[in-house]
């Protein structure tokens, strides 16, 4: 697969940001690009970015599967990123992320026959104080989120 010229010109931005033979440091940043342009990291994009880099594919698989905000297939229009840590369990994370699963008639991970929500287990999101805690689309956290909250966010996110 090849990028396009847009695309290649934002690659471009943040590979400059480093010294000309660390140009693998823009690996994050490329992958973001990525998933904003696309959706999701294929395994293709992968292997281009990779190429672009100077990188071996496995090292830049090695970044898309250590962090679990790079999806790694198609997710739906909302990501709902549930945390089930320890500080979250002790504070009904693993009720929220069931409650999400049931109203929504979704396995975890899986996304709802309409394409509007994918719903994943997270790791820690660094606001444990606030749990049970989910993240939407990467960027949007949600604190304190009881039972009525969450139902009250998914048919305002429906509604969007
Ligand atoms: Fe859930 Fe830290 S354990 S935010």
């Amino acid at each position: 697969m090849s990028f396009s010229d847009t695309t290649l010109a934002r690659f471009a931005k943040e590979v400059a940001k480093y010294p000309a033979d660390q140009k693998q440091s823009a690996v994050m940043a490329c992958l973001a690009i990525v998933q904003q342009e696309q959706g999701f990291v294929s395994a293709e994009s992968e292997k281009a970015v990779a190429a672009y880099l100077g990188m071996p594919p496995i090292a830049v698989h090695e970044v898309t599967t250590f962090y679990n905000m790079y999806n790694q297939q198609p997710v739906g229009k909302f990501k709902l990123n549930v945390c089930t840590n320890l500080p979250c369990q002790l504070r009904d994370g693993q009720k929220a992320l069931d409650h999400v699963c049931g109203k929504l008639g979704v396995e975890k991970g899986g996304t709802t026959a309409d394409g509007l929500f994918t719903v994943q287990e997270s790791e820690c999101l660094g606001a444990c104080a606030d749990a049970p805690v989910l993240l939407v689309n990467d960027r949007q956290m949600c604190s304190f989120m009881s039972t009525e909250r969450l139902d009250e966010l998914i048919d305002a996110l429906k509604k969007a």
